[in-house]
């Protein structure tokens, strides 16, 4: 036989591990083969090289290299929870969607986050906060992959990617960079809005538990009958809104980065189940046209004395994920997820979402990321598409449609009523102006209407706190003044001050 001339001595025995290895279970490696230590790599001899034919530690090492995924490019920054969906009241007249009829019960993954911030950055910075939702129906995967917020920076998906890289950092020195922030928004002025809202103390909510969700876009809903409507969601916290000022953001993103994390957590572990009531407004299909503003433009809001919130249910989250990355880091959520009942709306932003995501998560995740336990549909999935890398269903004959093997049959009449009628020149151009639209009544009417005083004060001082950064030129300054005095003469006017900039 074979011999080496190197004694290799026995394993050292530890005590308490044996006494453990009667009560746990037996380490494998990931092929399920009994690990020969946890502690220790083949030598030669006690002192001696280490050993190509130790598989099990090398596939350790070799798996520990490959444990993260790209994060996300943006939203990278997040936590999450599971919960339920419960409809309270009856919505049929304006969508057929399993889980919008009264008393449906949906389970639900949500996940929260921050837009700017690298994967380790702190929960409290200035930014509005993701609040995407799937509900895993008995029709396929529904999400809305939402904001804290009810409006968006920018109305067309080709400006979103100069958008973020001018909120992520600068190219040369790796910083982020205030003056090439506001270098995009004050000649955007479109961005008014969304920014108005990111410079209240909305922009640092105290949690993820005190902030509201909004489905942002527009929607289309249809019934059983094939009638169509428009609809904005709105998930208002039971927990009640609750802000950050900009000192007390700052404090706890020193002390406590992962504070929205932490705090999420602990309330679900404590048995402190927090819970958001759903409501919509509803635009009936033919007001679209000549509503006051473009209903579809993602700048703007449905002014409530025109559709008021309606309650149809309330959601609640009372499961922690097991395992993070699995659960909530591999977790893929797309816009294009629509159930039968509702549809897309013609808005732009929207449409671009609807390629952005999925092609997202094959790159991030991989082609089968809609295998993982986390974004499998909790309803039959019959689709011709199989195989490719890490695929492990096995799907068999016939692959093709049509067939005569008794393969799946689509059922169009499913989505009869999502469709409506276009036509128009092909061209490159901002939205038709409704009578009313602009990009500043809208932030006025907040300014002017719903911020007390005190709110006023809170965002015009973090208005100046943001634009004092060094890096903000002097020119750059003056363009911030005339951004805000569009919006209103004294928010200007405080700003002006606060920058010390001559009107
Ligand atoms: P309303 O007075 O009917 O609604 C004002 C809305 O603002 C309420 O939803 C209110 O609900 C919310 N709000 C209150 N305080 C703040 C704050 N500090 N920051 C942001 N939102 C706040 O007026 P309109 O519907 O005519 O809207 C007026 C303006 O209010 C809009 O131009 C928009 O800027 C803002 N807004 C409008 C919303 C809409 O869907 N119509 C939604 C949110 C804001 P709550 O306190 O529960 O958030
Ligand atoms: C995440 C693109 C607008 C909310 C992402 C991701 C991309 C993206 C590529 C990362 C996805 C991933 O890797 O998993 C875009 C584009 C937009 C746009 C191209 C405009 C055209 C919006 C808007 C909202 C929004 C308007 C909210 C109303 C989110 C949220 C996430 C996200 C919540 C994180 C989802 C999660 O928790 O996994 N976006 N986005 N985005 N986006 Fe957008």
């Amino acid at each position: 036989g074979f011999r080496t001339s190197v004694r290799v001595r026995p394993i050292p025995k530890f005590e308490r591990c044996e006494q453990l290895s009667e009560r746990v279970p037996y380490t494998t490696d990931d092929a399920g083969l009994p690990a020969p230590s946890d502690r220790f790599s083949e030598s030669v001899g006690a002192n001696g090289p280490l050993l190509m034919q130790d598989h099990y530690v090398i596939q350790k090492m070799a798996h520990f290299n490959r444990e993260r995924v790209p994060e996300r490019v943006v939203h990278a920054k997040g936590g999450g929870a599971f919960g339920e969906l419960e409809i309270t009241e009856d919505v049929s007249a304006y969508t057929k969607a399993s889980l919008f009829q009264k008393g449906a019960k949906t389970p639900l993954l949500i996940r929260f986050s921050t837009v700017a911030g690298e994967l380790g950055s702190a929960d409290t910075a200035r930014d509005p906060r993701g609040f995407a939702l799937k509900f895993y129906t008995d029709e396929g995967n529904y999400d809305i992959v939402g904001n804290n917020t009810p409006i968006f920076f920018i109305r067309d998906p080709s400006q979103f990617s100069d958008f973020i890289h001018s909120q992520k950092r600068r190219a040369d020195n790796q910083l982020r960079d205030h003056n090439m922030q506001w270098d995009f928004w004050t000649q955007t002025p479109a961005s008014s809005h969304q920014v108005s809202f990111l410079m209240t103390d909305r922009g640092t909510p105290k949690s993820w538990r005190h902030m509201h969700g909004f489905g942002s876009h527009t929607f289309m809903w249809y019934n059983a009958d094939g009638a169509k409507f428009w609809v904005k969601y709105h998930f208002k916290t039971d927990q009640g809104v609750q802000n950050l000022s900009a000192d007390e953001a700052k404090g706890i993103e020193a002390a406590d980065p992962d504070a929205h994390r932490r705090d999420l957590w602990t309330a679900i572990e404590n048995g402190d189940f927090p819970s958001w009531t759903v409501n919509v407004q509803i635009m009936p299909f033919e007001d679209a046209a000549e509503y006051r503003v473009n209903p579809f433009d993602l700048t703007k809001v449905w002014p409530h004395e025109d559709y008021p919130e309606i309650t149809i249910g309330k959601f609640t989250l009372n499961r922690n994920p097991r395992n993070y990355f699995s659960e909530i880091e591999q977790a893929g959520f797309e816009p294009s997820n629509l159930v039968p009942g509702i549809a897309m709306s013609p808005d732009k932003m929207l449409q671009g979402r609807l390629f952005s995501y999925p092609d997202a998560h094959r790159y991030r995740i991989g082609p089968n990321y809609l295998q993982l336990p986390v974004n499998q549909p909790k309803a039959p999935v019959n689709s011709y598409n199989f195989d490719g890398p890490m695929n492990f269903e096995a799907k068999s004959d016939p692959v093709y449609a049509p067939n005569t093997a008794g393969g799946p049959v689509a059922q169009p009449e499913r989505y009869d009523g999502a469709g409506y009628h276009v036509s128009g020149d092909i061209v490159r151009s901002d939205y038709a102006l409704h009578k009313e639209d602009d990009d500043f009544s809208q932030p006025r009417a907040l300014w002017e209407k719903v911020l007390t005083e005190d709110e006023r004060t809170a965002m015009v001082g973090n208005i100046v706190g943001h634009a004092s950064a060094p890096e903000v030129t002097g020119d750059m300054k003056k363009r911030v003044v005339e951004y805000w005095t569009n919006i209103h003469p004294d928010l200007g006017a405080g700003v002006a001050k606060g920058l010390g900039v001559q009107g």
